[in-house]
């Protein structure tokens, strides 16, 4: 029976760093080591200001760090050290070539692989985490077996990872379900109990699910389309209640309670946001086009088409609201991040809505919490083009609080739940005080009681109410 002892992680993001930093709390007899080219990032890890936000991380890598959990740029020591190798690398969409803008570019996962082919001194079990498309293992499995020996045998698991971001640590130590795919042999399902084993130091025997490879790398792109299919579904009936007088709230309450539908994932929303929902549904588009299925890849699709149309109609809102132009009005965004408790902003609504203001020539005051001035600069800036960041600095200011954003705006527009945002926590009346009047308010995530603030004197417009 194998027994794990020494597990390396190789990327060092979102997934790996908290997926790891969990184990190596929750299995102080096992070492662990994440990995990562980039220095700036393994410096961050080191260091009192980890690289992400992330709600209890800092508790779990503080109490670990330096004992059993190591944050290192020595890849190659790491993959030679290890007994297993979680591969936890960015899967982005391709940007080019072959299947552009929809199947996943891994380019990534490849170098990995190759890397472990080329370093290893020793027989290794190597995991599949990051999200990849149907049958990848196989390619991976094609470069490990070219380069195994009689006395290097490598093994390969499917793992992919359920967190959610704002949730990881919560997420990571109590799971709905692990995943754990292998080979149908006898050596991949002696290598998948040694992960399982791994597993059950916290998780219960009964939520760690075994399948062979194939279920286990689709079940992980097929559970993020029907989540986001799910917001899609809710955002396309916000615009059916917006235009009877319907509201959508009532109606997702009453849908959820049938105990076959559930409640979550029901909250009608500016549109989905995050690095994975569009780019994995994409994915899986491709793969049914490739495999030419060409009606499942429409039907997939639609959840995709759907989110932008979402995001497109709360803008054709805005505008038409104030009077059909924003040209030099004030917009004071609210949130920047593609949901609360994070400050990541990869696809995040925010960025979509404020490149359309900005085409409008509107003044954009943003402010959020937890994402740096830095960033937002990046992402509302066009690759490629001269001077793109000074443009953005002309029209965009970033702010330190609601109320400097607010502060002359003709309109508030809330685009990110961040609780500081409830009309509980945040003073409206006061927002309501310092704004150009008619104040206008969009609430993109029905966050506020919009009656209340109806009689501060706000105009306000919230998604898929139309009251
Ligand atoms: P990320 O971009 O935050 O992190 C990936 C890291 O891998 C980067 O730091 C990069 O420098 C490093 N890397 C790339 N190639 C490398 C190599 N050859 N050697 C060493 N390091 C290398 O990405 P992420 O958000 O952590 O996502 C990783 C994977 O997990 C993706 O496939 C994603 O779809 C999946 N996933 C993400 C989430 C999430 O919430 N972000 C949740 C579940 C699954
Ligand atoms: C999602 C899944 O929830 C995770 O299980 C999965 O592991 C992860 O993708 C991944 O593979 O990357 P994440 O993107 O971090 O996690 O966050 P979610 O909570 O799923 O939210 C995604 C987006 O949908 C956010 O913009 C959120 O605001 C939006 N959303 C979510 C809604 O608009 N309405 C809802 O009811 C729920």
């Amino acid at each position: 029976m194998t027994v794990v002892k020494n597990i390396c992680c190789i990327g060092a993001g979102y997934v790996g760093g908290p997926t790891c930093a969990v184990l190596a709390y929750k299995c102080p007899d096992i070492k662990v080591t994440i990995v990562d080219l980039s220095e700036a990032r393994i410096a961050a890890w080191n260091s009192s200001n980890l690289p992400i936000y992330e709600p209890g991380l800092d508790e779990v890598v503080f109490e670990c760090r330096g004992k059993n959990l190591f944050f290192s740029t020595n890849v190659d020591a790491a993959i030679q050290e290890a007994d297993l190798i979680f591969v936890s690398v960015n899967t982005p969409t391709k940007k080019s070539g072959m299947g552009a803008g929809m199947a996943a570019d891994l380019a990534y996962i490849e170098s990995a692989t190759r890397r472990i082919a080329e370093v290893s001194t020793s027989s290794k079990i190597v995991v599949e985490k990051s999200t990849v498309p149907c049958r990848t293992a196989q390619s991976m499995r094609t470069i490990l077996d070219a380069n195994s020996t009689s006395e290097i045998h490598f093994d390969i698991l499917s793992n992919p990872e359920f967190l959610a971001e704002g949730t990881a640590i919560k997420d990571l130590l109590n799971p709905d379900r692990v995943l754990i795919g292998a080979l149908q042999t006898e050596s991949g399902i002696e290598a998948q109990n040694a992960l399982v084993d791994v597993y059950t130091h916290w998780v219960p025997k009964e939520r760690v699910i075994t399948t062979n490879l194939w279920s286990s790398e689709l079940s992980k792109l097929a559970a993020n389309a029907m989540l986001a299919q799910r917001i899609s579904s809710i955002n396309a009936l916000s615009a059916i209640c917006e235009a009877t007088g319907a509201d959508v709230d009532e109606v997702a309450f009453a849908c959820g309670k049938d105990t076959r539908l559930g409640s979550k994932f029901l909250k009608a929303s500016v549109g989905f946001g995050g690095s994975c929902f569009q780019k994995d549904i994409l994915n899986l588009v491709y793969l049914s086009q490739q495999l030419n299925l060409p009606e499942v890849a429409d039907y997939w699709q639609q959840v995709v088409i759907m989110n932008e149309y979402q995001k497109k109609r709360f803008v054709r809102n805005i505008i038409s609201t104030l009077f059909n132009t924003i040209t030099n009005k004030k917009i004071a965004v609210l949130g920047f991040a593609f949901k609360k408790d994070t400050g990541d902003t990869r696809e995040s609504a925010a960025i979509t809505l404020i490149k359309d203001f900005m085409q409008e020539n509107a003044r954009v005051a943003i402010y959020d919490p937890k994402v740096e001035p830095q960033q937002i600069y990046m992402d509302l800036s066009e690759p490629g083009v001269v001077d793109t960041q000074k443009e953005v600095e002309k029209k965009v200011q970033i702010c330190q609080s609601a109320y400097e954003a607010a502060d002359g705006a003709d309109a508030v527009i809330i685009v990110t739940e961040w609780d500081e945002f409830r009309d509980d926590q945040l003073d409206y009346s006061k927002i309501y005080a310092g704004m150009h009047k008619p104040a206008f308010l969009f609430d993109g995530r029905l966050l506020i009681n919009a009656q209340k603030l109806r009689q501060i004197g706000f105009k306000v417009s919230v998604i898929g109410k139309n009251e």
